[in-house]
This record gives C-alpha cells, sequence and structure tokens, in this order.
C-alpha cells in the first residue's frame, strides 16, 4: 500500500474510533395509539407505522393502549421518560390527559395529535393536530339524508331517527353529534327518538340496534357514527326480520371496504368518509419540525361522501 493510501485508512480507522464518522442519529418517534377497535383504527395503525418503519432515519416506538386511558397515560410517561424526539398522540378521550401533556411540554418533547384531539383547556401542551373535521362530518350525514329523504318523497312526514354514538367522551362522537344535531333542528319533522353509545365496535353496533329494535318498531334512520357500528346493526337490523338499507335508511362514517360491499348489497345507504390513511402526512410533519420548520396548528383530512351512486365505481380503489 503507498504511503497515501495507508494514511487514508488510518484517518478513517481514528474518525470511526473518535465518533467523527458516526451513523446520523435517528428520529425517535413514541406513537400513543388508543386500541384497535375498529376497521378504521386498523388502517390508521397500519399507515402509521408502514410509513415510518421505512424510512431508515426514524426509529417508532409504538404502544397500543387498549381502549384504555391509564394505559396510554403510562405509554405517554414512558415516551417522555425515553426523551423520544416527538410525540404522535391520539386520544382515547378528550379530558383526563393535561398532567401528561404538561409534563412532556415541560421536557420539551412536542406532541402532534393524530385524528382525535383533547379539550380545549390541554391544547396548548400540543403542537398541531391532523385529520377529519367531525362536526362537518355529522353535518355531512344530515345533508345526505335530506337530500335522499327528498329524492324519496319522504321528506314531509315524521321522520324517526336513531343514533348509534361513538365512544363517550371521544372527539368524533362529541362532534359527530354535535355536526347531526346542526342539521336535525333544521328539520321540525325529523326527531332522534334515541341515542346510545356502541363504543365504535362491531359487537356494540349490533347489541345497540338489538335493544333499540326490541323497544321501538317504527325506526325509519340510523346514524351509527362508524361503519364498523353500522355494520354490526345491519346484522341486528336482519336477524329481526327488517331490510337494513331498504327498511331502515343506514348511514354510517368511516368509507371502509365492508360499508363500500354493504351499499352495492343494498344493506347500507350512505358513508362518510373519514380518512384513516394518515401516514405519509405524519410523517412529512416530524421531518418538518426536526428541519426547523413550522408546522400549522391545525392540517385537515380532506374527505367525500358516498352512497349507492357511486359506491360500486369507488369499491376498487378504496385502499381500506
Ligand atoms: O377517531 C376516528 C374514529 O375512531 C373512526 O370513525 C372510528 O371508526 C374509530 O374507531
Amino acid at each position: 500500500m503507498k504511503l497515501i493510501q495507508k494514511t487514508l485508512v488510518i484517518l478513517a480507522l481514528l474518525a470511526v474510533a473518535t465518533g467523527a464518522y458516526a451513523a446520523p442519529k435517528k428520529i425517535v418517534v413514541g406513537f400513543a395509539q388508543l386500541g384497535s377497535e375498529s376497521g378504521w383504527r386498523t388502517a390508521n395503525t397500519i399507515s402509521i407505522q408502514d410509513t415510518f418503519n421505512a424510512d431508515p432515519s426514524v426509529t417508532l416506538l409504538y404502544s397500543d393502549a387498549q381502549q384504555k386511558q391509564e394505559n396510554q397515560i403510562r405509554a405517554l410517561r414512558t415516551f417522555i421518560a425515553r426523551h423520544v424526539d416527538v410525540i404522535l398522540f391520539t386520544a382515547l378521550v378528550e379530558t383526563g390527559y393535561g398532567p401528561v401533556m404538561q409534563q412532556a411540554a415541560r421536557a420539551h418533547i412536542p406532541i402532534i395529535m393524530i385524528d382525535r384531539d383533547v379539550q380545549k383547556s390541554d391544547q396548548k401542551y400540543r403542537l398541531c393536530i391532523m385529520g377529519s373535521d367531525f362536526v362537518k362530518e355529522g353535518q355531512k350525514a344530515g345533508l345526505w339524508l335530506a337530500d335522499y329523504l327528498k329524492k324519496m318523497n319522504m321528506d314531509n312526514g315524521p321522520i324517526n331517527i336513531v343514533q348509534i354514538e361513538g365512544t363517550t367522551g371521544s372527539a368524533p362522537a362529541i362532534e359527530r353529534s354535535q355536526g347531526f344535531a346542526d342539521i336535525v333542528k333544521d328539520h321540525s319533522n325529523w326527531k332522534i327518538t334515541r341515542s346510545q353509545t356502541g363504543n365504535f365496535t362491531v359487537d356494540g353496533g349490533k347489541q345497540v340496534m338489538q335493544a333499540f329494535l326490541k323497544a321501538d318498531k317504527g325506526i325509519q334512520v340510523l346514524f351509527a357514527q362508524n361503519d364498523s357500528m353500522a355494520l354490526g346493526a345491519e346484522q341486528a337490523i336482519k336477524e329481526a326480520g327488517l331490510k337494513p338499507g331498504k327498511d331502515i335508511i343506514v348511514i354510517g362514517c368511516d368509507g371502509v371496504k365492508e360499508a363500500f360491499e354493504a351499499m352495492v348489497a343494498g344493506e347500507q345507504n350512505a358513508t362518510i368518509e373519514c380518512n384513516p390513511l394518515l401516514g405519509p402526512q405524519a410523517l412529512k410533519a416530524v421531518h418538518d419540525l426536526m428541519d426547523g420548520k413550522k408546522l400549522p396548528g391545525r392540517i385537515w383530512t380532506v374527505e367525500g361522501v358516498y352512497d349507492q351512486t357511486n359506491a360500486a365505481a369507488a369499491l376498487p380503489t378504496r385502499q381500506y
């Protein structure tokens, strides 16, 4: 080996030994997910995990709280103790996270909310929120119903509506109820006769609908605050000898594939889209943040409304 080559090798070995050539430090991100209650949630988790795990500059720490707030708070504390660079956080319910979020703020760990926000007074501890406009989704459900009843010449008589709500105290349950009620109050002949939580699960939707059907023979419309509960309720309606989508108008939220299949089969009337595929958007936000860019306080997701008129055409391209 010539002297110059020898010198280069020695310099390289010295650089490695002194740490000057150490691999660049990875960005460590903690993701505090709330659980896996619905098809939507599974798609959301996979989107974040796949996107972050495909980026070699990032290490993703994932925690599934299994729908228990105490588990989620514990996961957040662990992320803080490990001094992660960024926390991604989907709040199970809006209240109860103030102290742990304040702890993250004190440790200078930025929090990006994914999908579900916390109550107003705790929002000062998070940097931004990305996800859907749940109030608008509830309004879209009401507006779709108004249009449909008109088309079916049903808009004059009394309309008996039942609602299956999401997890009590969660942002989508509170805000979809609020948005839907905004439209209901504009129609003096509409009435929400029953409203109960189905906890965003298929089983919950089925059980609540069974109870509604037992107590009330005059249900004309069901607004289920997600498709999982709508699908469970459709089973209950069929088991009661009725036809979902015909005897009872069924509106869901999310836009999962199974809801599209139900619409194509004539068993669900509409779904209000809520896009769970937030991985790419979340990764971009993390990189922007690490590069010193300022993030907007709110990053909205663009979403549509689907019913039996366009479900078959959209089904082959649905990603979740
Ligand atoms: O927060 C989004 C909601 O949570 C989705 O509508 C629902 O399916 C999920 O469980």
